[in-house]
Formats: structure tokens, C-alpha cells, sequence
């Protein structure tokens, strides 16, 4: 049996982009029976960009919530906060000692973000070390991440492979990657992709008065009501089409062609499907979000399955180095 381990930052609640592109894959992947699933809220990852107590909490919360409303089954995989093993800052110190100073100041991402943050703190710096803790402290065998995070694997596999060579080859498991070979990409209401450093994404766990002035906002031309429109080329539509049966979706593009039918109507039947689709969630996420004790209760039990597989690494490892 696989061990598949992946990690989600805490920045927010998370978008439909989130949801289709990460969530639910991960979702179907750790619900099945075959594999053995870690999944955890990368919530110390987030203190390198996010300084507010409050946020760093509710956002944990959120994204905890949001992952079991949307179908997690916690019983079937390890499900737990990051920031509950104070074991991998601990293992970080040590992988940090193997890590290459050049190749982390090369890495895209730190690049990427040291252009454009003000705040340039050495957690940014860090941030590949402390993942590469994340995984190796759980003897994860596969981890499934997007293209952007292929490097950041490439490094845990080095760090690994360094500390075996010291150590002996079955010290650290060198994990396998997974690429999410997925291009779907949410739009968001804007017609980019849907990020939140975009600032347009839609959020499903919204009030409903709330989602419905999101989705209202999308985008569009300024066709009047009676003219033909282009389905092809709109951003209502290309939602539609990620949530809506094929039917009603061929029935949405022919209203378009023929005319006589507005982005109002649209982005009503829009929002119809996104609070049909996502009912349940939605009114899971609201229990759950309103009972953090739940959610405490069931993320430390996460915690203490988790606990046993690092605190085993991490001894092998301390033993090994001399300490
Ligand atoms: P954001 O851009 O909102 O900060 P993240 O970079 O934290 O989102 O992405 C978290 C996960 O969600 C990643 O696996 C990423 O591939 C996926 N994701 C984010 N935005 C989209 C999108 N617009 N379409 C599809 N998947 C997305
Ligand atoms: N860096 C990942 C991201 O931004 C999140 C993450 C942290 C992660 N630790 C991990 C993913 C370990 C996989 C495995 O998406």
C-alpha cells in the first residue's frame, strides 16, 4: 500500500478554483480504499506571508472545514494541522544542515516571490526545507502537487537522498512524484485565472446574497439582452460548463446563438448550479465552521495518527545523526 502525503496552504478560504483544480481530485484519491492518505494544512508554510494571529487561526479552520464539507472522510485518511507536530520544525533543522544555500536562493518560487514581497523573510527562503520535512518525517511514497511544485519535490528527493548516503539508504523514504497532469483552470470572475492574489475568485461557502453579488460581477461584453452571443467566449459560460450537465449546457450556448437571453439570465442559472451543486457543502461548512471544538476534536485525532509515524522517523534520524 502507497502512502500518499500532499499539503495545502492556509490562506483562505478556499476558491472554486481550489476546489475543482485541488480539493476534489485529492478528495477522490484519498477516499479510496487502496490508498493510505495523509492530507494536512500547511499552516506553519503560511506564517511566511500571512503575520495576523486571528487570520492564521480562522484560515486553519476554514480550510479544515472546507475539506471535509466537500466529502473528506477523516476516518479514511490522516487528516491533521501542520502546526500540531512541532516534530518537522525539528526535522527542518536538520535537512537544513544538507541543504544547499545556492539552490535554494534559485529556486522559482523564492525568486518569484522575493521580486514581489515586500516582506523577504528567511521562512520564504526556507519554505522547500520545512516541505521536505513535511513529507520525509511521514514516509510518504507519493506526493501528488502541480507542475508549480515539481521543484520543491525535486529538492526533497535530494535532501533525502543526502541524509541516506550519511545514514543508510533506509533512513528517509525517497518519495516518487506525482504530477497533477490536470489543466483545468478556473477562471475567475475577471476571466483570468481565479487566484486569490488575483482578487477574483468566487467563494462557494458564501451567503447566498454574498455569492450571488460575486457571481454578478463576472465580466462580460456589452451585448444588449435581444442579441446574439457568443458562447465560445465567455467567462459565464466557462463556468457553467465546469458544473453543469452537458445538456444544460448545450441549452445555455443555444440561448446565447439565438439571442434574446442576457448575462443576467446567465449568471443566474450560474448561481443556481453552483448552490445546487455545492448545497450540502455548503450547509456542512456552516455546522462545522460554527463548532470548532468539532473541529479541534477531529484534527487532533488526525494528529495523534500522525504522531506515530513521525515520531518514529524522527528518532531513526536523531539516532543516526549522533544525537
Ligand atoms: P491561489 O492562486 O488562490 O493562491 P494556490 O496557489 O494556493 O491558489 O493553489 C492551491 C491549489 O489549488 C493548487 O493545487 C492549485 O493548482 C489549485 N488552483 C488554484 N487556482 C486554481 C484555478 N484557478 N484553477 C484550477 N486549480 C487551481
Ligand atoms: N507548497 C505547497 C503548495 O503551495 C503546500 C505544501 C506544503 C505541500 N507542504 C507540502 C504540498 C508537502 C505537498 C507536500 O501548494
Amino acid at each position: 500500500m502507497a502512502r500518499i502525503l500532499t499539503g495545502v496552504q492556509s490562506t483562505g478560504v478556499p476558491h472554486l478554483g481550489n476546489i475543482l483544480g485541488a480539493i476534489l481530485p485529492a478528495i477522490e484519491l484519498s477516499n479510496k480504499a487502496e490508498n493510505d492518505s495523509f492530507i494536512f494544512i500547511a499552516n506553519l508554510h503560511t506564517l511566511t506571508a500571512v503575520k495576523n494571529q486571528e487570520d492564521i487561526r480562522e484560515h486553519t479552520y476554514a480550510v479544515a472545514a472546507a475539506w471535509i464539507a466537500l466529502g473528506l472522510d477523516p476516518e479514511k485518511c490522516v487528516f491533521y494541522r501542520q502546526s500540531d507536530l512541532p516534530e518537522v520544525t525539528e526535522l527542518t533543522w536538520y535537512l537544513n544542515c544538507f541543504a544547499s544555500f545556492n539552490r535554494l536562493q534559485l529556486a522559482h518560487s523564492f525568486k518569484d516571490k522575493s521580486t514581489k514581497l515586500d516582506d523577504v523573510n528567511v521562512g520564504l527562503y526556507d519554505y522547500p526545507v520545512l516541505m521536505a520535512a513535511d513529507i520525509l518525517l511521514y514516509d510518504a511514497n507519493i506526493v501528488p502537487v502541480g507542475k508549480d511544485q515539481k521543484q520543491h519535490l525535486e529538492i526533497t528527493r535530494d535532501l533525502a537522498s543526502k541524509v541516506n548516503q550519511l545514514c543508510g539508504e533506509d533512513t528517509l523514504i525517497v518519495p516518487d512524484i506525482s504530477l497533477n497532469e490536470s489543466t483545468m483552470l478556473v477562471p475567475g470572475i475577471d476571466g483570468q485565472k481565479m487566484s486569490k492574489s488575483y482578487g477574483n475568485f468566487i467563494d462557494i461557502f458564501l451567503p447566498t446574497k454574498k455569492l450571488k453579488k460575486q457571481v454578478n460581477s463576472i465580466v462580460t461584453d456589452s451585448l444588449e439582452l435581444e442579441d446574439p452571443k457568443d458562447p465560445d467566449n465567455c467567462t459565464v459560460v466557462d463556468l457553467y460548463k465546469l458544473l453543469a450537465s452537458p445538456e444544460k449546457v448545450k441549452e445555455m450556448e443555444d440561448n446565447y446563438r439565438a439571442g434574446g437571453f442576457g448575462y443576467g439570465h446567465a449568471k443566474k442559472a450560474l448561481l443556481e448550479e453552483i448552490t445546487e451543486h455545492f448545497g450540502e457543502a455548503r450547509e456542512k461548512f456552516n455546522e462545522l465552521i460554527a463548532d470548532k471544538k468539532k473541529l479541534d476534536e477531529m484534527l487532533a485525532i488526525g494528529a495523534g495518527k500522525a504522531r506515530k509515524v513521525s515520531q518514529a522517523t524522527l528518532s531513526r534520524v536523531r539516532t543516526r545523526l549522533g544525537y
